[in-house]
């Protein structure tokens, strides 16, 4: 037969198998078949000999030519082959040694400042403007300022925190009137959040430091009529629509008449319960029309001006909204507690 027939043959036939070749035996098979000692290239190689001079160049190179050919597929595939070994066998013996992370726990506000965030958005929503005012306080801007004569019990060491000559934890948060008329003229329609600390000891409704919203409106014809108007869309805003108010009279130095709002007790609705003591009213917060004393502290003219103020306890807001029975439960700490809202 022809030798260089039989060449070309023998190298179709190395490439198909070579590329039909699925394991590392297989190719060292395939080696071993052509290129061996008594593979097929070596055998062909061998028959040179009896080639006559004039043809033996040619045929010499061809048939190295195939036999190299050859080796070099032969190399590829084989390294083909081998990568893949590799990477089947770093699969399989993957271990995944990673831990899911830990999640972040993602602080949220106090409910004490929750609410407080809300009961300012709905006098915000009524054209209120929010502002702050410091938690020590000149005794005036506490006390005189504010009309409490000097003789009121609050201002006594016993009840309230004094810092330095003058100076005291503010015990609510009405001095802000005082700071926000001193600081421009009417009209003012302003809210002030903030922290207020007395020396009481602490019982279910009592705790030492504590929150209020003071709110005050003052123009030239503000009436007791806008004061029972704005609370009382308040309280319907904060404690739902059915809810009924009533305004009761009561005293406080710094606004004449007083009064205290209550609403229509949440849970019996006003039939009587232990939440309201079985009197159907729950107390709200302290309101007024500003005394006319406080407009000539701030040097309004008390002849022109009028004006409502009110102030209520956040902690007391809270706890009515959300159920709580014991004011302390707030600043315990407690996540367990916390959590809940
Ligand atoms: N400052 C009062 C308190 O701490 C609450 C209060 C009552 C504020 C009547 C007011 C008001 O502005 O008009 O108990």
């Amino acid at each position: 037969m022809d030798l260089r027939y039989e060449a070309r043959e023998a190298g179709e036939a190395a490439h198909q198998e070579i590329r039909s070749s699925r394991t590392l035996d297989e190719i060292e098979a395939i080696r071993v078949r052509f290129l061996g000692r008594k593979g097929i290239l070596t055998l062909l190689l061998r028959k040179l000999g009896a080639v006559g001079p004039e043809d033996r160049k040619e045929l010499g190179g061809l048939l190295n030519q195939v036999k190299n050919e050859i080796t070099s597929v032969l190399e590829a595939r084989l390294g083909e082959l081998k990568q893949a070994a590799y990477s089947e066998g770093l699969a399989r013996e993957a271990l995944d040694i990673t831990l899911p992370g830990r999640k972040a726990r993602i602080g949220r506000l106090h409910p004490t400042l929750a609410v407080m965030d809300h009961l300012v958005d709905i006098f915000v929503g009524m054209g209120f403007t929010p502002v702050e005012g410091p938690e020590v306080e000149s005794e005036y801007n506490n006390f005189d300022a504010l009309n409490f004569p000097p003789w009121h019990p609050s201002r006594d060491e016993h009840d309230s925190f004094y810092v330095g000559e003058g100076y005291v934890l503010r015990t609510h948060t009405s001095p802000a009137q005082i700071r926000v008329m001193k600081s421009q003229p009417p009209p003012v329609r302003v809210v002030v959040p903030g922290r207020c600390h007395r020396r009481d000891t602490p019982d279910a409704s009592h705790v030492v430091s504590f929150h209020q919203i003071e709110g005050l409106y003052v123009d030239y014809e503000v009436s007791m009529a806008d004061l029972k108007g704005t609370l009382t869309a308040f309280a319907r805003e904060f404690f739902g629509p059915e809810t009924k108010v009533r305004f009761r009279p009561h005293f406080f130095p710094f606004t004449e008449p007083s009064a205290e709002l209550d609403i229509s007790c949440l849970v019996c609705g006003g039939k009587g319960c232990r939440l309201c003591k079985n009197s159907g009213w729950l107390e709200v917060l302290g309101c007024g029309m500003v005394h006319p004393n406080v407009f000539d502290h701030v040097g309004y003219d008390r002849q022109s001006v009028t004006g409502f103020a009110f102030g209520l306890g956040v902690e007391r807001m809270a706890m009515l909204r959300y159920g709580i029975n014991d004011m302390r439960l707030l600043y315990e700490n407690d996540i367990r507690f916390l959590n809940q809202f």
